[in-house]
């Protein structure tokens, strides 16, 4: 018996998809008491895409999985796995990794959602990441894909002017090299409180409140805070994991909730900011859509090139807070 080769899983192919309609900070100037100035000011965020009439999450998602497929050279039928990030999806059930493995023609292997809020899609990674390396998928789809504009209520100042909607995917192939070095994943309940939509099935729809089915609520000062010194913590937990320093790390693609925010980590990495990965004045917060969008604009304009290393990372509702550290 030799040495086992030790198996990694490799981003081959990325893709995203943003829908058509663009709103800008204008645009909500119409609807809400707030500013351009105070949106840009706050959030970085000058405008968002927001899904036509009827286009969902999983639309989204398959134009995204479809790009991503191309890159990599991948049939749909030649997928073993399909692990979805997303908080809208379609509908109750079935999940809409389902809903995507059908239309991909991948009929047959895993598919599943994940609901981690924003940080869905780096928990998808997380578990295909898991399956790759325990020999169980070859090739495995991940995405993170979101219509977060549909749970909004646009007279709420505080959150309708944060979120956008969008989906990006990752093609991952079993590979004798890195790859992905490490995904680190978190979660602490006890600050649902804090970022949560109230609306359920088990608890009750509450189809008698007012706006029911359509609110994200927010406590967005608390949140930052916890944001920020969580990520912190995150960005040494996963260097740890993987033997590595801040100065290996030649881009940060961070969730795209709030610039401050990401100006934060990088100060924490002692990464100038020209190497961090910034879509949130124009994508908005797209929720698990951010890190995969975020990471495919990266790739497509040439600045994320082979060979390099990414620190991925995310925080969310729940509170969630997750990374991945890897060679792409
Ligand atoms: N326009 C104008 N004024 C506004 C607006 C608006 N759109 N929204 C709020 N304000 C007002 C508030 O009413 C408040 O007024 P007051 O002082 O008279 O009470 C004032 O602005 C300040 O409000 P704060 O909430 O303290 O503002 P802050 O600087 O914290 O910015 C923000 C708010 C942008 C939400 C920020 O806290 C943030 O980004 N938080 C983190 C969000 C996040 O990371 N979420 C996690 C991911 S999302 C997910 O998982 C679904």
């Amino acid at each position: 018996m030799g040495d086992r080769v030790l198996i990694y899983s490799r981003i081959a192919g990325t893709g995203s998809y943003l829908p058509e309609k663009v709103v800008t900070n204008a645009d909500l100037e119409k609807l809400v008491d707030t500013t351009d100035e105070w949106i840009a000011s706050r959030t970085g965020i000058r405008q968002r895409h927001m899904a036509a009439e009827g286009e969902t999450t999983g639309d989204l998602a398959f134009y995204a999985a479809t790009r991503a497929l191309e890159a990599a050279g991948v049939k749909g039928p030649e997928l073993d796995l399909i692990v979805l990030g997303t908080t809208t999806p379609d509908i109750i059930f079935p999940s809409t990794a389902c809903l995507l493995q059908h239309r991909l023609g991948a009929n047959g292997c895993a598919a599943f959602d994940v609901n981690a809020a924003c940080s869905g899609f780096v928990y998808a990674l997380g578990v295909a990441d898991q399956f790759v390396r325990s020999g169980q998928a070859k090739k495995a789809l991940v995405v993170g894909a979101e219509t977060l504009t549909r749970m909004l209520d646009f007279g709420d100042r505080s959150t309708c002017v944060l979120f956008g909607d969008g989906a990006g995917a990752v093609v991952l192939e079993a590979s004798e090299e890195p790859g992905i070095f490490t995904t680190r994943l978190h979660a602490d309940g006890g600050y649902k409180h804090l970022l949560y939509n109230p609306v359920g099935v088990s608890a009750g729809f509450r189809p008698d409140e007012p706006n029911a089915g359509v609110r994200v609520l927010m406590t967005g000062n608390e949140v930052f805070k916890v944001a920020v010194k969580t990520l912190d913590r995150i960005v040494d937990e996963t260097l740890q994991a993987a033997g590595m320093q801040e100065s290996d790390v030649d881009w940060l693609i961070p969730h795209q909730a709030n610039l401050r925010i990401i100006e934060a980590t990088a100060r924490r990495l002692k990464l100038s900011m020209e190497r961090v990965i910034v879509t949130i004045d124009r994508h908005g917060n797209t929720s698990s859509g951010s890190v995969p969008l975020a990471l495919d604009e990266a790739v497509r304009s040439g600045k994320v090139q082979r060979g390099q290393t990414l620190l991925l990372e995310a925080f969310g509702g729940g509170f969630t807070w997750a990374s991945a550290l890897l060679r792409y």
